[in-house]
């Protein structure tokens, strides 16, 4: 399974993100190839927008297999007096995943390892699969975390993608657990998509700047044969 994943970080208003799924939507349903390899469980498309735009792609999303929403960040604390905070449980019902440890919510929001291990577990209790992201090997993995993306600081929104074998060499060093997906972020767009999505030990792509723009988005899924 090769996981694509969009993150729109803090981008687009309501009506801008509606837009979007319909414009992605239109070009989804006509292409077979992808349609098959999402019933297939060859590929599995997870779009995470900011919170507010959750419910109402929710209600637009058409029923696709292995086509999801997930939520960008997630309280670390369960339901209760927390300003502010999203916690997992009130989410569960329209997200299938959440990104945790995100670099840029370690730079500007101060998250360590303490606290993204926090964030893991009200996930988990509430069904939620964590998307951890992981900067280097020096990033704790939570126990029980089977999804990893691996998304080096410097290549982030810069356009210097890692390379592919940049991106196995790191993997090596990490000592996944078995079962463990492994996914790529940074700088990934429909040029160099191809290179990661062909390379066995690579399991999908997490986007952000290339997925603001659903033909982009689509493009880079299409890399996949
Ligand atoms: P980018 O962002 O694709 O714009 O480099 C990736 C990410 O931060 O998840």
């Amino acid at each position: 399974m090769k996981y694509f994943i969009a993150n729109w970080k803090s981008h687009k208003t309501i009506a801008e993100g509606k837009q979007w799924l319909t414009t992605f939507q239109d070009l989804l349903k006509n292409d077979t190839q992808i349609l098959t390899n999402l019933r297939e469980n060859k590929i599995s498309i997870i779009v995470c927008p900011p919170f507010y735009l959750l419910s109402s792609l929710k209600e637009m999303l058409a029923e696709y297999p292995n086509f999801s929403l997930g939520s960008q960040n997630i309280s670390p604390f369960p339901e209760g007096s927390y300003t502010g905070e999203i916690a997992a449980r009130l989410i569960k019902d329209v997200v299938k995943f959440t990104i945790i440890g995100h670099s840029e919510r370690r730079k500007y929001f101060h998250e360590n390892d303490a606290m993204i291990g926090l964030k893991t577990e009200v996930a988990f209790n509430e069904g939620i699969t964590p998307i951890l992201c992981i900067r280097s090997e020096h990033d704790q993995i939570p126990a029980d975390v089977k999804l990893i993306a691996y998304e080096p600081v410097e290549a982030i929104g810069t356009g210097k993608n890692a390379t592919v074998e940049e991106v196995l060499e790191m993997k090596k060093k990490l000592t996944l657990e078995e079962g463990t997906t492994f996914i790529y972020g940074g700088s990934v767009d429909g040029e160099n998509s191809r290179h990661y999505v062909e390379t066995d030990g690579i399991d999908g792509l997490l986007i952000g700047t290339a997925s603001l723009e659903p033909s982009k988005f689509f493009s880079i899924i299409s890399t996949y044969k």
